[in-house]
């Protein structure tokens, strides 16, 4: 039986489409390799992941499908397990903004090479859109999943100049306010909600960093709920 995936992975198996490999970076249980061969949308996959268990479970479902001619398993950290230029699209997803940037500049000669990299970042995205602006990135295309509660951001990239004009991009995605995705509500509502657990959680504290802490979710909340009512207005 074919795999089906989580809507997470969905909307990323359909940012990686149209290429004709990819390497899937931490890819822990392989669906998203396996998934993609299966279904014909890539010819050739490369699941790697830094730790034993998880390639042996992507490996399992490998051999399971019959795809070890097209999806190869490879063990060790971020983009040392690629040559430049080996894949057409590298896959990072479900690890946090800040690995996933340190992954990237670790292996310049990999990240740089005039390719597609689709990241879809737990946390601190914002961080990783600075990164990707001031490193010589192009968004070229933002996405956003629903499940349950959540809501996740996939960023699409590759080399180029990227000009942002609103420091809000960073938070809401690239040209979040022309390309008005169905979900970016629901993202800003979210948003909204993690900030103001920050703010109940600092209320009342005398210390300098959660009164720092306070100030910046307290306004961010304010920024956030105008850009809502522009967008709904
Ligand atoms: C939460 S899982 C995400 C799995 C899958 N990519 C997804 O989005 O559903 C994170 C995976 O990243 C792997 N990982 C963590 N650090 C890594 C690194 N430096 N290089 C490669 N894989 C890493 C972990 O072992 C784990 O299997």
């Amino acid at each position: 039986m074919k795999i089906k995936l989580s809507p997470r992975l969905e909307v990323i198996a359909g940012c990686v489409a149209g290429v004709k490999s990819m390497a899937d970076i931490g890819t822990d249980h392989g669906y998203l390799p396996v998934y993609l061969v299966e279904n014909e949308l890539v010819a050739r996959a490369i699941a790697s992941d830094t730790n034993q268990q998880p390639l042996k479970k992507a490996q399992k479902i490998i051999s399971e499908q019959q795809l070890e001619k097209q999806i190869e398993t490879r063990l060790g950290s971020g983009l040392s397990v690629l040559k430049p230029g080996e894949v057409d699209a590298v896959v990072m997803a479900g690890m946090g903004g800040l690995l996933i940037r340190d992954l990237l500049e670790a292996q310049p000669d990999v990240a740089r090479q005039k390719k597609k990299l689709v990241l879809q970042p737990m946390n601190n995205q914002a961080v990783l859109r600075k990164y990707l602006a001031m490193t010589g990135f192009r968004i070229s295309r933002e996405e956003l999943a629903r499940e349950g509660d959540r809501i996740y951001e996939v960023i699409v990239a590759e080399p180029g100049e990227m000009i942002v004009t609103n420091p809000l991009e960073y938070e809401l995605g690239f040209e979040f306010f022309t390309h008005k995705h169905p979900l970016l509500i629901a993202l800003i509502d979210r948003k909204i909600f993690l900030e103001q657990q920050i703010v109940i959680n600092t209320r009342g504290k005398t210390t300098a960093v959660a009164t720092k802490q306070w100030q910046e979710s307290s306004l961010f909340i304010e920024k956030l709920n105008e850009v809502k009512r522009c967008l709904l207005n």
